[in-house]
């Protein structure tokens, strides 16, 4: 796919399954057993026997996911010790805990976009309401605090929970940004470096301690996660417009429709003539913007190489990441690592 193209494809409807990824993720089959025991973790530890509660974690946990998170804790702590055994059940605990506060922040966030679908799948506040959504969101929270006990390391607990403090104060930053379309590159950079960047960050300081490798290798595979995040949320928001809904499992031009100014956005109104601006911010936090619409807007931003340059954006941050990779010692998980910051700037989910 050309970089200024976008699929035009009808928006998903709430039953439908997503279409499977043309990108591929063969390099996560290093660590699939590690993914494989995350996954048992997880099924394991959100039981409830509150019927709810119950049937909204398994709606969750079996919508899937791309599980990036534990991936990134479990390939960090096998790329800072390549020739060590890693304690495999600590991995599971916390690449588990780290997902479930994801899934927790996603909750909440489907609830603050109004976001009716997620993972090709009806959201959970879309099935349950936004009250019940919000406190499960919580609930899925205290079972991520409850795994990080258990593991028990003081050191991976405080990372966890600053991570999880940015992210919030991220999120919080962008929803009282929301109908700013005056919004600086700057300011919408340190949003995206608050709610997404720090977090994956995080999942890497995380997996170098399960593996208490020396503290030039966390910082290295700290910086890495960092500029892998920025790359990824970047992708994020180009895949907002240029996205098929049938494979992203989420509808096209939420971020316009609810006000979000991203990059793809913000290079167009700059580059625009008068009658597309006016036509960008009619569309622009406008709750009845329909596909049409939408697809227009996509047309401008097309016109001014918005995507090519967002993608551009997106291309320096996978630099910073490889320049941080070369920082670590040669081993199958770095290799992995370098597959990874391909995948988040062409991936199409
Ligand atoms: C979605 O994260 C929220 C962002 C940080 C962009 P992912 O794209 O990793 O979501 P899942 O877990 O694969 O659904
Ligand atoms: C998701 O952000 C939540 C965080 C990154 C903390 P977005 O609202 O940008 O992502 P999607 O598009 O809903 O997954
Ligand atoms: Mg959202
Ligand atoms: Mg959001």
């Amino acid at each position: 796919m050309s970089g200024s193209t976008y699929i035009v494809s009808p928006q998903s409807n709430d039953q439908t399954v997503s279409e499977p990824s043309s990108v591929s993720t063969t390099f996560l089959d290093f660590v699939r057993r590690d993914l494989e025991a995350v996954e048992a973790r997880m099924n394991a530890d959100l039981g409830s026997d509150v019927r709810t509660v119950y049937a909204l974690t398994r709606h969750i946990l079996n919508a899937g996911g791309k599980r990036l998170r534990p991936a990134m804790v479990a390939l960090s702590a096998r790329a800072a010790a390549p020739d060590a055994n890693v304690n495999e059940e600590r991995l599971a605990t916390v690449g588990a805990a780290v997902e479930f506060v994801h899934m927790a922040t996603l909750v909440h966030d489907d609830v603050v976009d109004n976001t009716a679908t997620r993972r090709g799948k009806p959201t959970a506040n879309a099935i349950f309401g936004n009250g019940v959504a919000v406190l499960s969101g919580d609930y899925i929270l205290a079972r991520a605090m409850r795994l990080l006990a258990i593991d028990g390391d003081l050191d991976i607990i405080r990372t966890v929970s600053e991570i999880t403090v940015e992210m919030s104060e991220g999120e919080v930053m962008e929803i009282s940004a929301t109908g700013k379309f005056d919004l600086s590159q700057e300011e919408y950079l340190e949003i995206l470096r608050k709610k997404t960047a720090v977090f994956v960050e995080g999942c890497c300081r995380c997996g170098a301690k399960v593996a208490n490798a020396e503290p030039a290798i966390e910082e290295a595979l700290a910086d890495y996660g960092c500029s892998l995040g920025m790359a990824f949320q970047l992708a994020d928001d180009l895949l907002d417009y240029t996205g098929d809904p049938d494979i992203t499992g989420k509808p096209r031009g939420t971020d316009l429709r609810d006000g979000r100014a991203t990059l793809p956005f913000l290079l167009a109104l700059d580059a625009a003539n008068e009658t597309e601006q006016t036509d960008l911010l009619r569309a622009f936090g406008n709750p009845s913007t329909d596909d049409t619409e939408v697809l227009h807007c996509c047309d401008i931003m097309a016109k001014y190489d918005t995507f090519d340059r967002t993608r551009d954006a997106a291309r320096d941050h996978v630099d910073r990441a490889e320049a941080a990779l070369a920082l670590l010692p040669s081993s199958t998980a770095r290799d992995c690592f370098l597959a990874l910051t391909d995948y988040v700037v062409q991936r199409d989910r």
